[in-house]
């Protein structure tokens, strides 16, 4: 089986790219293979995990506009069953430059018709928009998984993602469904993060995945290192949450079938 997944929210910097790295990576150390995109012109996905993004000269925004093979652009990284397509800040001109394309919602769908055998899964970090660049990510994708910070306005926009949603099921892409919602930065020593955590899960109840990941200095230290937070420090308490992310999200999918007492206590 495989599987395409896009980490979406129009929020800015509610962990969108942190779970993408780090659940790429976790499921990749499970042995999965895995193919990660940046999806962002800020390419944050792409620095992350070590690459300079002035240096890339075929990325996403290549693949979008010139129709090239996705293979051309796909590179190794330091990991053995983890790959990523990158992106460089160009991918900016590809919202407009894609307009008048025949068929424009449905390009990157096109694009991974062409890999996707070759992963087990595919993770899209999306850009804090919903733009044609993440509508193109939401057509391709099987599921789309999204962060919500524990923070003040956590649902504020997610009313529209979830319309955005609707519209790509009934006109661009019928099978997409809602992986989840993964609630980041939680702090238990705050009210304010348990109740986020409570409204959240009163409102979409089983969307809202089991593991939660605490707000933990170590993830956001790690790509100042280019390295995964697991790479990092596998101790640290946001190694431990993504793994477990992970590893639920095979449970669910019924890829795994480890039992509660297995799973690392947090
Ligand atoms: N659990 C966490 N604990 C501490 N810091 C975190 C955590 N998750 C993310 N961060 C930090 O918060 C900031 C925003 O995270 P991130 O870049 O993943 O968000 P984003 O949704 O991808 O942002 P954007 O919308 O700009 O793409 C980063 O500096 C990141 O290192
Ligand atoms: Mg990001």
């Amino acid at each position: 089986m495989s599987k395409i997944i896009c980490v979406a929210n129009q929020k800015g910097g509610v962990g969108k790219t942190t779970t993408a790295i780090n659940l790429a990576y976790s499921l990749s150390v499970l042995e999965n293979r895995v193919l990660l995109i940046d999806a962002d012109p800020q390419a944050n996905s792409t620095s992350h995990l070590g690459f300079d993004p002035k240096n890339i000269r075929l990325g996403l925004y290549e693949l979008l506009v010139q129709d090239l093979n996705p293979s051309d652009a796909i590179l190794d990284t330091k990991y053995d069953y983890l790959k990523i397509l990158p992106a460089n800040i160009d991918l900016v001109g590809a919202e407009i430059e894609m307009i008048d394309l025949p068929n424009r919602e449905r390009i990157l769908s096109r694009l991974l018709e062409k890999v996707r055998g070759s992963y087990d899964f595919i993770i899209i970090d999306c850009s804090p928009s919903l733009g044609l660049i993440t509508t193109n990510a939401l057509g391709a994708s099987d599921s789309v998984l999204i962060p919500v910070q524990c923070e003040y306005f956590a649902l504020e926009g997610l009313g529209k993602l979830l319309n955005t949603i609707k519209i790509v099921q009934r006109s661009i892409n019928t099978k997409l469904e809602i992986e989840g919602l993964v609630l980041t930065m939680y702090d238990s020593r705050l009210r304010l993060s348990n109740q986020v955590v409570e409204e959240v899960k009163l409102h979409f109840q089983q969307l809202v995945f089991d593991t939660i990941i605490k707000r933990n200095t170590t993830l956001s230290e790690a790509p100042s290192f280019g390295l995964p937070v697991l790479e990092h420090d596998a101790t640290a308490a946001g190694s431990v949450g993504y793994l477990n992310l992970a590893r639920e999200l095979l449970q669910k999918n019924g890829l795994t079938k480890i039992s509660e007492e297995e799973r690392i206590i947090q």
